[in-house]
């Protein structure tokens, strides 16, 4: 058996990372090119510098009590009757977002490399069958809307999906096993985003996946940054003329995609981060909170934002720090291209959790409680590089019911997204003049009617559904 590469084996000793070459003797030559090549990418500094914390870390919880709220347009803001200091104007809003759709000026960036551990799924989420009425997964509703969006618009919008090496061959195979749901093959670029690996708690040893390959997972969605330059997607986006991007990720499938008003704020305040924000119900929602820090924007996450403060209320009994981010956002492509050069400085965030690994006689052990950090880049960590950024507040019922949870948990489960999607659906039909029996469900395919608009052009105001139905042509 030829011993591991000298310079390795010393650069891992004088790490204290020698245990990753316990096994080496026992592992054949293909699997001793794949731990090595594993061990190489690892940037063992950087790690030793996360474990022992060393690396700037902002003191979050110091940092929300000097935070004031950020610049919105609230919900009455978009009904005309806010006081919104912005001076946006719905209609405008509307038509100059419409105007860029049919331009050909967005693209769609859809993020779906995290595992769905806590569903209890185990495939990548977007496969999960949540249509109430059709059992369509999350990546069919997702890819049918921009399907239906190029079809309201006259104008296709290239669908940037993100995967991690979790979740990378079996989309491909998913998509490619039902024809991308129609969607055409040059309008989606599928690519995959970096790892980070493991370490034990309380040593800062890496963890081991099998004898030869390390304990790996995806580097959070901070790494799409990296991950658009690297697969080559800006450079596509460039070719296509493409200038600025809807972000969203997998779970939530009643996203607004490229909603023109969203859109036409962005472009009107000339704003180069634009995101949607929810009011939250309460201080202890999860959910990331908007919050401004001098005259940055920035994401608090909710694990980070201490209780006081998000307790805090105005004299009318609202939060002070309303604004939740449900993960929809506007970018500029020239921003994004900007932010390249400043994607390695994205922090880090740790993360405590169970992570089965090998010990050291190279026996699986399956942890009760967490055993080891994690470390994470989050995307929203550029807002606060960005020019003249703004949130535009929507109703949950407008834009957000994530799947997160297995079913019995109290919210995010599969039932409580689908009776999102079933009222969605039906306010649609009913605004349109339509009726819809008490406790039917109807689902629409978002070809057939991507928003509200678009159904009520083709919805029978005389039908009145009373059975289940799924609406597609
Ligand atoms: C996330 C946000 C939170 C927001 C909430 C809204 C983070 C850290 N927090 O919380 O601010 O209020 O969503 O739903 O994101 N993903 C990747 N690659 C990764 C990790 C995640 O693509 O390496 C994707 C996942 O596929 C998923 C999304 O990012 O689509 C969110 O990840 P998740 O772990 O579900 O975040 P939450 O804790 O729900």
């Amino acid at each position: 058996m030829p011993l591991p590469p000298q310079e390795l084996a010393k650069s891992l000793a004088s790490a204290g990372q020698e245990h990753l070459l316990a096994f080496w003797d026992s592992l054949s030559a293909d699997q001793q090119a794949e731990l090595r090549t594993q061990l190489e990418s690892v940037d063992l500094h950087l790690i030793a510098g996360l474990f022992q914390g060393d690396v700037d870390q902002p003191d979050w919880a110091a940092e929300a009590r000097r935070a004031t709220p950020p610049p919105a347009m609230r919900l009455a803001d978009r009904r005309g009757e806010g006081t919104s200091t912005l001076g946006l104007k719905p209609d405008e809003a509307k038509q100059t977002g419409a105007a860029a759709m049919a331009d050909g000026k967005l693209g769609i960036l859809l993020v779906a490399g995290g595992q769905g551990s806590r569903l209890g799924f185990e495939h990548p989420k977007g496969m999960y069958p949540i249509g109430p009425v059709s059992g369509a997964s999350l990546f069919e509703i997702h890819l049918r809307k921009a399907v239906g969006l190029a079809k309201k618009y006259g104008k296709s919008v290239p669908v940037y999906l993100m995967t991690s090496p979790v979740t990378h061959d079996e989309t491909i195979a998913f998509l490619a096993d039902h024809n991308r749901f129609g969607l055409p093959e040059e309008d989606l670029m599928i690519f995959c985003q970096g790892t980070m690996p493991a370490v034990d708690d309380k040593t800062g040893k890496l963890l081991l996946a099998d004898k030869h390959q390390l304990f790996l997972s995806p580097d959070g969605h901070g790494g799409t940054v990296a991950a658009l330059e690297n697969s080559g997607a800006i450079k596509h986006m460039k070719s296509r003329g493409v200038e600025q991007l809807f972000y969203f990720q997998v779970d939530n499938p009643i996203v607004p995609m490229c909603d023109a008003e969203l859109i036409g704020y962005h472009l009107l305040s000339k704003s180069e981060l634009t995101s949607i924000a929810v009011a939250k119900e309460t201080p202890e929602e999860k959910l990331g909170n908007f919050v401004m820090l001098g005259d940055r924007l920035h994401v608090i996450e909710y694990s980070d934002f201490p209780d006081d403060v998000a307790q805090v209320r105005n004299d009318d009994g609202s939060l002070r720090f309303w604004a939740g981010s449900i993960a929809i956002h506007v970018f500029d492509v020239a921003f994004l291209e900007r932010m390249l050069s400043f994607k390695d400085a994205l922090p880090f965030h740790v993360a405590h959790k169970k992570v089965p690994h090998l010990d050291a006689n190279g026996n699986l052990v399956e942890p009760t409680e967490p055993n080891a950090l994690k470390f994470e880049r989050f995307i929203f960590d550029l807002l606060p590089q960005a020019a003249r950024p703004i949130v535009v507040e929507y109703t949950e019922q407008e834009c957000f019911a994530p799947l997160k949870n297995a079913p019995g948990a109290p919210k995010d489960t599969p039932e409580y997204v689908q009776r999102f999607m079933v009222d969605q659906h039906c306010e649609w039909l009913t605004e349109a003049g339509a009726k819809v029996e008490e406790g039917v469900a109807v689902e629409i395919d978002p070809v057939w009617g991507v928003d509200a608009g678009e159904v009520a052009k083709r919805v029978d105001s005389s039908t009145t559904y009373t059975e289940a139905t799924y609406l597609r042509d």
